[in-house]
């Protein structure tokens, strides 16, 4: 019995220590420039986010006057596991509002931030945080991996607008492939090679590569999501390829009527029909030049395994299962 609690212990442990990555303040300000006009009057909530470690609070704070905004509101979880972070030390859960510099030295001073104490522990789906969270226009932060469902399904409900640090697999979870198929989420301007840096003292990052940095973790696969508008989400990718007379570069699947292919780059500009493309894809998709119809693996992600498909792989070709594809169709045929 008490193993099984111990174990227990140590998975949520484990879990809450995969959770604890902070950004780099440089990639949040690369990412964020190409919303600049969208801030002006608005009020930014960061609720992830313990302003003694995010960058986040620290970023907005200090682009406060130059973004325009109205109001900036970061709420700190305190964790349950005291003895595991230190950060998370303070005795209760606190939120912090700030309304730009007051003595005019374009700084935000300790006297200017109103420090104000949450009864509860900060949890983003707290009473407490969504009623901080119905008072913002835009939600700015790196949220629990763990918890990338939950956080994402609750801007939804409350219509808020986003942009949020993910990993890229989460792109297969059928409610954000859903919200990708209905335009209502997309990816923004992306980290260099889609590997991000994140401070965690708990890890040792063993790359030896050029982008190796001391006391950092280096993760790949890590994407921006948002629902705000960008202009790179309207640039038609280039295609250069064609599939008629090169058809055996373009097997169909065994079990789904669509011919696959393993990169973005030789998608053919001249085939109507479905196509199965990598999920890399979502890196580059217009939705004025593609629409998306579906996602396989081995079901498909927006109805999963039905009576027809279940004990068939949908990505197999000649009993060979690829990664997951989406499924998409060239609009402009
Ligand atoms: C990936 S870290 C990112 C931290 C910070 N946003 C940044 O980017 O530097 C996720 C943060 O969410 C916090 N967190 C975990 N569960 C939470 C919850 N249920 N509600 C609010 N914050 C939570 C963690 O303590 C952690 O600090």
């Amino acid at each position: 019995m008490e193993n099984k609690s111990s174990n227990k212990t140590l998975r949520k442990a484990n879990k809450e220590k995969n959770d604890e990555f902070y950004t780099q303040l440089s990639d949040i300000e690369k990412e964020i420039r190409h919303y600049k006009e969208y801030f002006k009057d608005k009020v930014v909530l960061c609720n992830c986010d313990d302003p003694r470690v995010s960058n986040f609070f620290h970023y907005f704070s200090h682009s406060f006057e130059n973004l325009g905004l109205k109001k900036l509101i970061s709420t700190c979880y305190k964790n349950q596991n005291r003895d595991l972070f230190s950060q998370h030390d303070s005795e209760k859960a606190i939120y912090l509002e700030y309304t730009g510099d007051k003595n005019g030295d374009k700084i935000p001073n300790p006297e200017e931030i109103g420090i104000i104490p949450l009864n509860g522990d900060g949890d983003f789906r707290s009473k407490e945080c969504i009623e901080l969270l119905k008072q913002a226009d835009i939600v700015v932060t790196n949220p629990p991996f763990s918890l990338f469902r939950e956080y994402v399904a609750q801007l939804i409900e409350y219509d808020k607008k986003f942009i949020i640090v993910g990993n890229q697999n989460a792109i297969t979870y059928k409610e954000i492939f859903k919200l990708i198929k209905e335009n209502k989420l997309w990816l923004g301007y992306g980290f260099n090679r889609n590997m991000a840096h994140f401070v965690n003292k708990h890890y040792v990052d063993y790359a030896t590569d050029n982008d190796h940095q001391e006391g950092m973790i280096r993760i790949s696969g890590v994407v921006w999501f948002t629902n705000i508008e960008t202009k790179k989400r309207h640039d038609d990718l280039i295609l250069y390829k064609t599939y008629y007379g090169n058809e055996s570069e373009y097997p169909k699947y065994d079990n789904y009527d669509a011919i696959n292919i393993d990169k973005t780059k030789d998608i053919p500009m001249d085939y109507e029909g479905a196509m199965g493309v990598p999920i890399t894809f979502i890196e580059k998709y217009n939705p004025d030049q593609f629409e998306i119809i579906d996602g396989i693996g081995r079901y498909s992600m927006l109805t999963g395994p039905t009576e027809e498909t279940k004990g068939t792989y949908l990505t197999r070709i000649n009993g060979e299962p690829k990664y997951a594809r989406i499924i998409i169709k060239n609009k402009k045929l």
